[in-house]
């Protein structure tokens, strides 16, 4: 593995099987605190663009342990980014200044994905491996809490775990829901204020979800995990922020009524997640957790020096299948057609051209300002765009009629990609052919990833990117999922 930017990014075999073993091959090293050699000519550099203590510095005694060179950057403000150098332009200088493994922190999303995209496509042999970005994935965090749940549960499936505190904007939580997702017999009890609840999409991949607004529900979890208020991230007024933070504080009398062998985790820092007194509790295990970042990363480090040279990203354009539904005669197809009530009572035929069919209510005029873009055809170059067509596989649906236009097969790809339900009737020497694309490829280079916080809304050569999500659309770069009018 050479990168490690989301969970979302690996199987279940991957995470249980090669990365948690592997971090727990380091505990022992670590617990020696020696350094194991000296490799001078191995180099880390960690961009740190928000603060951290825990992440940082257990990468730091990671690269100590393992005898590396280390180059540490704190804050935004200490690069050239405050004088609006690109990330792009941020990130290849630090490959250039010999970075075998890249460990970036930002506040923006997606950062680390188009860093490891910008690197590779440039050639550098480096790993890239995200310290959190903004509220969405903090992966080397996640490997530590499994290491440490574990070790002291004994398993990794079949247990109740709570969650209390910042769902919402917690990355940590984030990422750990991700890598439980693939266990067997997890069931979630989830504890926050209103403003903080866990968004739906991450809900969704459990079957045993249980949700208040009180540590109560928390009694007979086997696992217990705080998040503390993003109030960096947090929108809502001061005065929800307060209530939130108060409602959420476990003392002496909230102890005794978890499970005696609870264990409590927090990613930390905490701030008024526990009452002081109970900080010394053996079922508190922060110190345990926090500590295991150190073999965590000493695996991190090691794994994405090894394969720092592996090409990861398919840079080359996916191929499309097209599928052939149907191709017949024009005269028997016109036969046919006239049989089928509906269709010609909207649109007139065409004996030479391209009609653009199944295309998702509202979208149809979107498709021609694309082909319009593109110069393939002209402003009158579309004879019709149907609204509310009928259909039996979408309830209404749009179709574009364009006479005497052909259109290319990537650009056919690339309408496809819209939605993949469209089809293609092409109309040429008296044949009818019906096509699909298969697979549709990535949505590239059409629309806006809504979330402001996104890359591709923070840096020009990051142009946006979407994946089909069930009806929905998933932006690559922040893997956040948008209904499609809210992008294109
Ligand atoms: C967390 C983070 O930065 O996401 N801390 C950590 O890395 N251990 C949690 C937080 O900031 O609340």
């Amino acid at each position: 593995m050479k990168n490690f930017i989301s969970i979302n990014d690996f199987s279940r075999e991957e995470i249980f099987e090669k990365i948690i073993p592997g971090c727990k091959s380091m505990v022992a090293k670590a617990k020696t605190k020696k350094p194991l050699g000296w490799h001078p000519s191995k180099k880390v550099i960690f961009a740190f663009f928000e603060p951290s203590t825990r992440t940082l510095g257990s990468y730091l005694e990671a690269s100590r342990l393992l005898g590396w060179r280390n180059m540490q950057i704190n804050g935004a403000e200490a690069t050239s980014l405050t004088k609006k150098e690109s990330m792009a332009n941020t990130v290849r200088m630090f490959a250039a200044q010999g970075a075998d493994v890249l460990v970036m922190r930002t506040k923006i999303e997606g950062a680390q994905r188009f860093a490891a995209e910008i690197l590779e496509a440039d050639d550098w042999n480096t790993s890239v491996q995200n310290g959190g970005d903004g509220t969405n994935q903090h992966p080397t965090q996640t490997f530590l809490d499994l290491l440490t749940i574990s070790e002291k549960l004994g398993r990794l499936d079949n247990f109740k775990i709570g969650f209390f505190g910042d769902l919402k904007y917690g990355r940590t939580v984030h990422s750990l829901l991700c890598a439980l997702a693939h266990q067997k017999n997890i069931s979630l009890k989830l504890a926050s204020a209103p403003e903080t609840v866990l968004q739906d999409r991450y809900k969704k991949i459990f079957k045993n979800v249980e949700e208040g607004d009180s540590l109560d529900i928390l009694a007979d979890c086997d696992v217990i995990y705080g998040s503390r208020l993003q109030e960096e991230r947090f929108t809502a007024d001061p005065v929800s922020l307060q209530r939130a933070r108060d409602r959420f504080k476990i003392s002496h009398k909230q102890l005794e009524m978890f499970k005696k062998d609870v264990i409590i985790m927090h990613p930390m820092p905490y701030v008024e997640e526990f009452d002081p007194q109970i900080r010394k509790d053996s079922r508190l295990i922060i110190d345990l957790q926090a500590w295991h970042g150190i073999p965590t990363r000493m695996f991190m480090l090691e794994e994405g020096y090894k394969n720092r040279k592996k090409k990861t990203l398919n840079n080359e354009k996916q191929k499309s299948e097209f599928e052939i539904i149907t191709k017949m005669k024009l005269d028997k197809y016109m036969e046919e057609r006239k049989s089928k009530k509906t269709v010609h009572k909207y649109f007139m035929p065409i004996n030479n051209g391209t009609v653009i069919d199944h295309i998702p209510r509202g979208l149809g005029i979107k498709i021609r300002e694309f082909l319009i873009n593109k110069k393939l055809v002209g402003d009158i170059g579309v004879k019709h765009i149907i609204e509310d067509v009928p259909s039996k596989k979408q309830r209404l649906k749009n179709v574009l009629v364009l006479e005497d236009i052909f259109i290319p097969k990537e650009t056919i790809a690339a309408i496809s990609s819209f939605a993949p339900t469209i089809t293609f009737n092409i109309i040429k020497n008296n044949i009818f052919q019906k096509i699909k694309i298969k697979n549709p490829s990535m949505i590239s280079g059409i629309g806006r990833c809504p979330n402001e916080n996104c890359i591709t809304n923070h840096d020009g050569e990051a142009s946006s990117k979407f994946t089909h999500h069930n009806d929905n659309l998933y932006c690559y770069y922040c893997e956040k999922e948008f209904e499609q009018r809210e992008i294109i």
